[in-house]
């Protein structure tokens, strides 16, 4: 591990007092160019924002080679304004001058980020799934790759397109997959690219074809109505994703799916009407209206 050595720290701790993040003397080793450190200043001079602290940060960790310059620098200055990240800052809070108290609190932090303190510690805690878990060294710091990974499929481009969107506006981006494609036209050996899946969970368009011109207006007009038409039995998506189900879940893996209430009684025929699927019908979930509307299918031990 590449370390920073002490005289170059101690020009790093010494940044000119005027638009540089906190106090300190003029830099004359130049960590960065004095030119940089005034362009840093885009609410005026010595007012540093939010975003001219990511933009100074990155480049001092980048200069000394810290890994994931941007990143560090993101999570530092969004942490120190309350937020778990940069890009749910709003255009207020990037924009606004920081306090002295705020940039002393970022250089505070980024300096143990200079010393390559891994910026979960730096912070003092971190998520890991829906939690938010206290960190200090040397206790381990959470993988993401120990976390699920997903992958998502939709044949319609807008959906894929927003669920991009916010998979990055939620910091997912590295735990999901988005796959723009059609599931009738996709193989097991394409999709097993990711391995051996252990949910398959689908909301899959199950509205029977002659149901389709009672929808309400509001649905008729202005949604996809592919998303929601399964053709003459409700069961086109259904049947295409149990077929498909066997080749890509694990032993006594599980698949999830929304379906119609007459649903649950016509996939149980059509899964003892297809024994070589080796699928069970293992549940029927009501809704909050006391009607069957979700499968749990599983995957037999062969
Ligand atoms: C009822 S919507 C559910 C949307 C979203 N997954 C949810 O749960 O809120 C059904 C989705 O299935 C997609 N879809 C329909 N037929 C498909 C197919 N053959 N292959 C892949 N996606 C399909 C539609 O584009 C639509 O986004």
């Amino acid at each position: 591990m590449r370390c920073l050595t002490h005289p170059l720290l101690r020009k790093l701790l010494s940044l000119p007092a005027q638009c540089v993040p906190g106090r300190g003397t003029p830099s004359k080793g130049a960590v960065l160019s004095p030119l940089f450190l005034r362009q840093s200043c885009s609410a005026g001079p010595g007012l540093m924002t939010a975003t001219d602290m990511v933009n100074y940060w990155q480049k001092v960790f980048e200069t000394n080679g810290i890994p994931e310059a941007q990143e560090s620098s993101q999570y530092i200055v969004s942490f120190v304004l309350g937020a778990k990240t940069f890009q749910s800052l709003d255009s207020k809070s990037l924009h606004t001058p920081l306090t002295a108290l705020q940039q002393e609190h970022i250089q505070q932090l980024s300096h143990k980020r200079l010393q390559r303190m891994p910026v979960q510690y730096v912070l003092g805690e971190w998520d890991f799934q829906e939690l938010t878990l206290k960190m200090r060294p040397p206790v381990f710091i959470p993988r993401p790759e120990t976390e699920s990974r997903v992958i998502a499929m939709d044949k319609e481009e807008a959906a894929v397109d927003l669920t991009r969107e916010n998979a990055y506006r939620l910091q997912l981006q590295e735990r999901i997959h988005i796959i723009h494609q059609d599931v009738s036209h996709s193989s097991a050996k394409q999709l097993l690219l990711w391995g051996p899946i252990d949910v398959i969970v689908s909301n899959p368009p199950y509205v029977f074809h002659e149901d389709m011109a009672s929808l309400d207006a509001e649905i008729l007009c202005y949604e996809d109505l592919d998303a929601l038409d399964g053709g003459d039995d409700g069961m086109r998506v259904i049947k295409t994703i149990l077929t498909l189900a066997p080749s890509l879940l694990k032993v006594s893996g599980s698949v999830f799916l929304e379906v119609d209430p007459r649903h649950p009684d016509m996939v149980e025929h059509w899964l003892q009407a297809h024994p070589e699927l080796l699928l069970t019908l293992r549940a029927i979930h009501k809704d909050f209206c006391g009607k069957p509307r979700f499968l749990h299918i599983q995957k037999q031990s062969s």
